[in-house]
């Protein structure tokens, strides 16, 4: 999803603000003062002549009356709704034509975004006042606009006092019919991150891996399998038993075993059973309960929180929120499972463990040595070498798969256009593992 400014079109007074750029310690505090009224009697100018400068400036004008008589509607908008009524926005727009349009903060341009759908892209307002002409929306004109701040995004709509009850009632339609389209994010892969101090939601492509490209004991497998697919597969037979289809699972072990590569591996393989939502760690920080708060519409849904013991370690404050938002799951929605991954539990609060929060902890272990074995075939499948596998994987004693890859790495970068050998990968190893101290978890 892209985020930029419309540039087609633009109304109202180009937007290169009033500044005055002089350090203000040399502006006498007075002076200061002084300038600043003026650049207020010139933007008020600039409004008369040339287009407006604020929403309201906007709909006064819209709506042929003084700015003093307008009233606003405001009914606030999760990050969903206001993608929802964005796309409603804008089919209206469609439909009606539109006889003004302005931009967030005096900005000229409206904010458009695209959100892909299963059918191509869609484009709709993020940041925009919009005026609708008499006898369209409703037989008065109608300004509505879609407003974004630092924490929240809102609906609002315009009109004279006379008309408020009416704009209201039109507020309260759109966000309806906004609420009845079919929502863009289920069943997708999205990413939540913050946007300011707003939750932000966008399609993103689905997550690619194979399980049999990520060599775990069979116990990892069969543990994720019972704990997260079942969860979505057998989702009906639990809620009609009574039970929680809600989980928290936490996937924990040392750094470059492989967790994050069976996460997205596991994910692939639950495209269009449940949505997957890849979780930020800013997200986890700030705005997790706006995320749980949107759940109950993306359901069944796996949440992906990766590394979690970075973001929220042992008594940070961050925890708290988190475990709140946790609870409000298992009251409020269905077939909700949280996966995170840790590289060290003992870091974590021990709050999130105690209280069932996470049902399961699995943990993966470093690689045995069936294991390395099985990682090295695996990354030299498809390379021209000459290797005693079994050598190299009792050399390569508590390295990791993410080691293991390196050094396969290495060596082609190495032998350049020569075979990989026993010898190499033997050298190589005994340099890495020698200099690479083992059990210090990152
Ligand atoms: N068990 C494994 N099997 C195959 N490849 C692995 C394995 N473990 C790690 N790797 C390789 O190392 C990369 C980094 O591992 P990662 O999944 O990020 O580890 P973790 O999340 O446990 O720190 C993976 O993307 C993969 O290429
Ligand atoms: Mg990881």
């Amino acid at each position: 999803m892209s985020n930029h400014r419309d540039t087609r079109a633009p109304r109202g007074r180009p937007s290169t603000p009033a500044v005055f750029s002089a350090p203000s310690e040399q502006i006498p505090n007075q002076v200061g003062l002084a300038l600043s009224h003026l650049a207020h009697l010139i933007d008020g100018a600039l409004d008369i002549r040339g287009g407006p400068v604020d929403a309201r400036s906007f709909a006064a004008r819209s709506l042929g009356a003084g700015r003093e008589e307008i009233v606003v509607d405001v009914r606030s908008l999760s990050p969903l709704d206001a993608v929802l009524v964005g796309i409603r926005l804008a089919a209206l727009m469609e439909e009606h034509g539109v006889v003004g349009v302005m931009g967030g903060d005096g900005e000229p341009t409206p904010m458009w975004l695209s959100l892909d759908t299963d059918d191509g892209s869609e484009r709709y307002p993020a940041e925009i006042y919009v005026s609708f002409a008499a006898g369209t929306l409703s037989t008065e004109p109608v300004v509505l606009g879609i407003e974004r701040d630092w924490n929240s995004q809102s609906l609002v709509g315009f009109s004279v006092s006379a008309n408020g009850a009416r704009v209201r009632e039109i507020v309260n339609t759109v966000a309806a019919e906004a609420g009845e389209l079919s929502n863009p994010f289920r069943m997708r892969t999205v990413l939540a991150d913050l946007e300011n101090n707003r939750l932000r939601m966008r399609v993103t492509s689905n997550l690619d891996g194979d399980r049999s490209d990520v060599v775990l004991p069979d116990r990892v497998w069969s543990d994720l399998d019972r704990h997260v697919v079942s969860v979505f597969r057998s989702q009906a037979r639990l809620a009609a038993a009574g039970l929680s289809t809600n989980r928290g699972v936490l996937l924990h072990g040392p750094p470059g075993v492989g967790k994050s590569a069976a996460v997205r591996a596991l994910a692939a393989s639950l495209v269009g059973e449940a949505s997957i939502i890849l979780c930020q760690s800013d997200v986890v920080m700030r705005r997790i309960d706006s995320l749980y708060g949107e759940l109950g519409r993306l359901a069944p849904a796996l949440v992906i929180i990766d590394d979690f013991d970075r973001i929220a370690p042992r008594g940070g404050e961050q925890m708290r929120d988190f475990l709140i938002a946790m609870d409000g799951v298992a009251s409020r929605h269905q077939g909700v499972v949280t996966l995170a991954t840790a590289n060290n539990i003992s870091q974590l609060d021990p709050a999130v463990r105690r209280a069932a929060r996470f049902d399961a902890e699995i943990e993966v272990p470093l690689p045995d040595r069936a294991a390395r074995g099985a990682i090295l075939e695996r990354y030299l499948r498809d390379i021209e070498s000459v290797v005693d596998v079994p050598a190299i994987a009792r050399a390569t004693e508590g390295a990791t798969g993410a080691d293991l890859r390196d050094l396969v790495t290495e060596a082609v970068l190495v032998a350049a256009d020569a075979p990989i050998s026993t010898e190499l990968l033997r050298t190589l190893a005994r340099e890495r593992i020698i200099t690479v101290p083992r059990g210090v978890y990152l």
